[in-house]
């Protein structure tokens, strides 16, 4: 518990809930070994605290390993802090999810400098040196998110319509994967003329509000929008409310990402055309294992590469494969045990829910 408390002490107001390094060790002394996990923030999407959290937790627990698992709570200086704190503290492994790649890149190459393993988990920090990326195929996400909204337009029959889209933040490059995926399919229907270009937006950090206030400019300056890309639930559900507002919500296909239980909600009332789920279990218990591997002293297994542009380097990796979700298939994420059924089936829902075959 020792460390645990200096590190409340430490960083202050941060959230530091589930913080679980319960034996004191220090490495070197034979001690157990020890990893340490930075989370980015819990607004951008539910996940990191309601999936990411919970499932590397149980991975090092079922290992017997230490661990300190930190939300940096969308602060780049406490992420740096934390990071600073984990390795001082004689963590084996570091496993980050940057905030950007300056960031990341810093702490990485300090953990290096220390000898501590590096693990990007999620996000690729470009330009960074961490020795293993864990993640799903970000490019096949966006090409199912630019997919789902192909088929629901289809399905409507709509006529040139106007395409919007609400990129993640800039400054993590799974946003920048997730476009290439999606525009990859909608950039051949623009050619074509079948669809036609609107506004096209990066959302910093990820803020739903600043999603809902780009998207409402979006309608004003184009109010003829036919079809929204957002690029994770939290971005559509900002859209899907200025769209209620205009009595335009379950008209207009919206796209999302992570499967959270609001997005599951706004598929089966019809306001969201379909979300993709990552089965964050998978990618937890990967990393996890990776990271217990390393915390070792052993060599982790991976099955691929991916390339940093920035570093110019190939990454050993793991990529996870995403699955599409639309109303036809909400239930598998429930039947899954990803999202629980009383969560999505509140009381507006019962009826929805059992229309679709959730028990
Ligand atoms: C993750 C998404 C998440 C987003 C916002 C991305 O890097 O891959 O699952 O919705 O960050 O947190």
């Amino acid at each position: 518990m020792r460390r645990g408390i200096l590190s409340l002490l430490a960083i202050g107001t941060l959230a530091v809930s589930g913080t679980a390094a319960c034996t004191a060790n220090v490495s070197g002394t034979g001690a157990k070994p020890r990893i340490g996990v930075i989370l980015p923030d819990s607004k951008s999407s539910a996940r990191w605290e309601t999936a990411d959290r919970k499932y590397l937790a149980a991975a090092f627990k079922a290992a017997g390993v230490d661990y300190e698992i930190q939300n940096a709570q969308n602060d780049k200086s406490a992420f740096t802090t934390l990071a600073e704190q984990m390795i001082t503290q004689g963590v084996d492994v570091l496993m980050i999810v940057n905030l950007d790649s300056g960031t990341g890149k810093a702490v990485l190459d300090k953990a290096r400098n220390a000898g501590v393993a590096t693990i990007d988990y999620d996000r690729l920090t470009l330009g960074g040196s961490a020795r293993y990326y864990v993640s799903f195929d970000n490019a096949k996400v966006g090409t199912l998110q630019g997919q789902g909204l192909v088929k629901c337009l289809t399905d409507t029959q709509a006529a040139r319509p106007v395409i919007a889209e609400l990129n993640g933040s800039q400054t993590d490059n799974n946003s920048t994967l997730f476009k290439e995926g999606y525009d990859g399919v909608l950039g051949p229907k623009f050619a074509s003329g079948e669809y036609q270009k609107g506004p096209d937006q990066w959302i910093e950090e990820w803020d739903n509000t600043r999603a809902g206030t780009a998207f409402e400019q979006m309608m004003t300056a184009q109010p003829n929008i036919g079809g929204v890309i957002a690029a994770n639930d939290g971005l559509a559900n900002a859209a899907i409310n200025v769209l209620k507002k205009q009595g335009l919500n379950g008209h207009i296909p919206v796209t999302g990402q992570d499967a959270t239980a609001q997005g599951l909600q706004n598929i089966l009332a019809g306001d969201q055309c379909m979300t993709v789920y990552k089965d964050v279990r998978r990618e937890a218990a990967a990393a996890a294992k990776l990271a217990i591997a390393l915390a070792r002293g052993e060599t982790g297994v991976t099955t691929t590469t991916v390339h940093d542009r920035v570093g110019n380097r190939d990454v050993d990796a793991i990529l996870l494969d995403p699955k599409a979700i639309t109303r036809d298939n909400v239930r598998d994420v429930i039947d899954d045990g990803y999202v629980a059924a009383s969560e999505v089936c509140t009381a507006d829902f019962t009826a929805r829910c059992a229309a679709a075959g959730i028990k």
